[in-house]
């Protein structure tokens, strides 16, 4: 394979911070500027190996960027250290790639993403549920096909989900925000499962009820599952928000989906493993009236056989935070992250990431995900 290709941004910085791909925007190049560093980015669309990430750190490397592709693990931090790194953000608010115990134990500060991701994926986990319920892959493949001969009353018949009930699995940030989309654009009922109540939730969605009735329209209803196999019994629509962990992989497995009502929709904009792929192409085959849409893979970017032959399955290539100002947002945090961790400053803990965006930023880093172990100072 070709060697990667890097550029260097401020090449008299005297810290040095590696960064694994090309990132959107200027203000985290200023950033890290400000904090004089020498920025070397790697510049190739391939996924870097462990050993290319390593090499690209050399014996000196104060800080990286790195990606959701990646496996930032043991080896990767130990090498860090040695290297002398006191910093690593990945450009991503999940971290199932990221071994935080193992940054730990090197004594490098994990930092993440969060706040900016949450309305844009929760827009797009809304974008493929109506393009599943809809069928608009599927007419649009049949239009471009050259087989439209004219309008028909039977032509590509969907489902309404208009007063229906939409269940959504996880409700954090994304979660919550998707539900409250789906129950104020479309007056549905919400069922959640979420080991944690989501109080904040439950009070939006009573108020919310309680406007309607003041306009003299039917109420919504808001409920938190006892199980996971009571919403999926019990949603039309079904939206999947978790992270990824050995409690969450293949949660949505043969016996789970066969739970389900035979037309209902299943989405995933969280993590591709949550859902055993091979059971889901397996029960769209024997369900054509089941719909799923996936914005994530569990073997990214592979798929499961059978799954790009399957008319009853939407499919998008992991790009439900891909808005512009999502992903230069990310690129900001994350390089927030690494320039406030270099400088010894404290760990931003207002779920409001905001006052990082724009203007000057508050001497903190914005999210460290093992701030507390390291005993990284609150802000
Ligand atoms: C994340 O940040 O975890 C997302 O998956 C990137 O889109």
């Amino acid at each position: 394979m070709e060697s990667a290709k890097w550029r260097i941004h401020n090449s008299s910085g005297h810290q040095r911070v590696i960064v694994t791909k090309e990132l959107p925007g200027e203000r985290w190049l200023e950033i890290l500027t400000a904090a004089d560093c020498r920025v070397e980015i790697c510049t190739s669309a391939e996924v870097l190996s462990t050993l290319e990430i390593k090499t690209a750190m050399g014996a000196q490397c104060d800080a990286a960027i790195g990606q959701l592709t990646e496996t930032w693990g043991n080896e990767l931090f130990a090498a860090l250290k040695a290297a002398g790194g006191r910093a690593y953000s990945n450009y991503a608010v999940g971290y199932n790639n990221v071994d935080i115990d193992a940054a730990t134990a090197h004594g490098i500060p994990v930092g993440n993403t969060p706040g900016v991701l949450t309305e844009t994926t929760a827009e797009m986990a809304v974008a493929l549920t109506f393009a599943a319920a809809r069928r608009v892959g599927e007419s649009e493949r049949f239009l471009r096909g050259g087989h439209y001969k004219g309008w028909l009353p039977t032509l590509f018949l969907g489902s309404l989900l208009w007063r229906q009930t939409v269940g959504v699995i996880g409700a954090g940030r994304i979660g919550a925000a998707y539900a409250r989309m789906m129950v104020e654009g479309h007056k549905m009922n919400l069922i959640y499962y979420d080991p944690c109540a989501a109080s904040d939730l439950e009070k939006y969605v009573s108020a919310y009820s309680e406007f309607l009735k003041s306009q003299g329209l039917a109420p919504v209803t808001c409920k938190r599952a006892a199980t996971l196999e009571e919403l999926l019994q019990e949603a039309d629509c079904v939206s999947v928000h978790t992270v990824l962990d050995d409690t969450t992989h293949h949660l949505i497995n043969a016996e789970r989906l066969a739970m389900m009502k035979p037309d209902a929709l299943l989405i995933n904009t969280s993590r591709g493993p949550v859902i055993d792929e091979a059971a889901l192409v397996a029960h769209c085959l024997k369900n054509p009236d089941f719909r799923a849409a996936l914005d994530v893979f569990e073997e990214e970017p592979a798929m499961q056989p059978g799954l790009t032959h399957l008319n009853n399955v939407v499919i998008v290539p992991h790009i439900a935070s891909a808005t512009s100002w999502t992903r230069q947002g990310m690129a900001t945090l994350a390089a927030a992250n690494v320039s406030a961790l270099l400088m010894g400053c404290p760990a931003w803990q207002k779920p409001d990431i905001t006052p990082f965006l724009e203007g000057t930023a508050p001497a903190a880093a914005p999210s460290v995900l093992n701030a507390q172990a390291l005993g990284i100072p609150e802000y």
